[in-house]
């Protein structure tokens, strides 16, 4: 930046969170001035990164809740993009209509409220999800979703399926908070990401890092939301954080950029993630009580004979892999029947062609890329003398 020039600035709310702390990293390398919310800034365990961040340039830490109108006014006061990453997540909640729905929704517009006050933002991000386009009944295989996919609200709150108050939650928030921005003549644009993973400055991040890395911590909640996730969109999608932030910011500094953005780089499913996983990480010390991937050497299973005392009745093998190891011996992984009955193929491609289309190339390809960093980050936050993953 040259001298005299002025610093672009830009909010992030929810600081304390995993993609919104990868996107306070890009943005602030990228030259921005950024400000940040978090709802208790004396947490110093859950804001320390943030700390560490304002060593790459001018970054402010605010506090804000959805919860309170007005709240977000100073921090997003002066800002050229805002970017609204903060949302509840109460999947548990008993009453989701209130704690997940309405939450955010008001908490959405709480924040756009202040948006329109500030006078100074050029253009608003929504970061919404995928669970917002493609849970509606769908019969059969081969679907192809995009922007124009909703998820279907009525059948959500007739059916409750798992979870379902989240996609009720998404749907709604992006259709009041487009209906302010339409009103307010605010610029809105919204990111639907599909399941994010990867490194971020965050060291305990909740959700999709823990939920993935269950393949191979064994962690049977962890997994059986990974299980739901594909039971009820019909696919696991996966794209890496830091594309997800580099999308944000392309859709921010792109004029023409408008509407719906769903930001996706691989469609899988959990047997190919989990193929894949075990292939890959073999030198893993996976939960011996719980175990998902089982090493298979000249078709032996070694976990038989080792750690595990699971009887051969128990485990079917049901799906197999072979690859190399670094000596040239060929060994096979097997997933263990934790996962019988799930499909082998997608029944659902969400589509990222409009974004790829006005310009923006993703930069992790390839998914044994995405899966390598999430596993570092899973193992950088574990004990230095163990090679176990860390969840949660
Ligand atoms: N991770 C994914 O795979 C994924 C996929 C699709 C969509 N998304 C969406 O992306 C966004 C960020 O997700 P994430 O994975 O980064 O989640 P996260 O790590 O759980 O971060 C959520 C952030 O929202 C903040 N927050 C929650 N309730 C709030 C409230 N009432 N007032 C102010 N802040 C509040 C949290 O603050 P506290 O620390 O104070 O709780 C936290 O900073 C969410 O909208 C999520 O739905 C995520």
């Amino acid at each position: 930046m040259s001298a005299g020039e002025r610093r672009k600035t830009a909010c992030v709310t929810g600081g304390s969170g995993y993609i919104a702390s990868a996107l306070i990293k890009l943005l602030l390398v990228k030259g921005y001035a950024v400000k940040t919310t978090v709802r208790d800034p004396d947490d110093t365990e859950k804001n320390s990164h943030l700390k560490d961040l304002q060593g790459l340039g001018p970054l402010e830490i605010i506090r804000a809740d959805l919860s309170e109108e007005g709240s977000f006014d100073q921090a997003v006061s002066g800002c050229d993009y805002v970017f609204l990453v903060a949302a509840p997540l109460n999947l548990m909640s008993a009453d989701p209509e209130r704690d997940q729905v309405e939450a955010t929704v008001q908490g959405t517009l709480n924040a756009m409220r202040s948006c329109a006050r500030a006078g100074t933002v050029k253009r608003v991000m929504l970061t919404s999800s995928t669970a917002g386009v493609s849970r509606r009944p769908l019969q059969g295989d081969g679907h192809v979703l995009d922007e124009s996919s909703w998820s279907d609200v009525e059948y959500l709150r007739a059916n409750k399926p798992p979870t379902w108050g989240y996609s009720v939650s998404k749907v709604l928030a992006e259709k009041a908070a487009s209906r302010f921005a339409e009103e307010n003549g605010i610029d809105l644009v919204t990111v639907l990401p599909v399941f994010t993973l990867g490194a971020a400055p965050v060291s305990k991040a909740a959700s999709s890092v823990p939920v993935t890395l269950s393949l191979l911590s064994g962690d049977e909640a962890q997994l059986a939301i990974l299980e739901g996730l594909q039971s009820v969109t019909g696919t696991v999608s996966i794209t890496h954080v830091e594309d997800l932030d580099r999308a944000e910011v392309f859709v921010a500094e792109n004029e023409s950029s408008s509407g719906r953005y769903i930001c996706r780089s691989h469609n899988v499913t959990i047997l190919q993630l989990a193929g894949l996983m075990a292939q890959k990480y073999l030198q893993y010390n996976v939960n011996a009580d719980r175990c998902v991937l089982l090493p298979l050497f000249q078709n032996k299973c070694l976990a038989f004979s080792t750690k595990l005392r699971y009887e051969t009745k128990k485990v079917q093998i049901f799906h197999m892999h072979a690859c190399s190891c670094g000596d040239g011996e060929l060994l096979t992984t097997c997933v263990f029947c934790r996962f019988r009955g799930c499909p082998e193929q997608s029944k659902v491609c969400i589509s990222s062609q409009k974004i790829v289309g006005e310009g923006f190339v993703f930069k992790y390809e390839s998914l044994g890329e995405i899966l390598d960093d999430l596993v570092e980050y899973g193992r950088c936050r574990g004990s230095k003398s163990d090679s176990r993953i860390v969840v949660g």
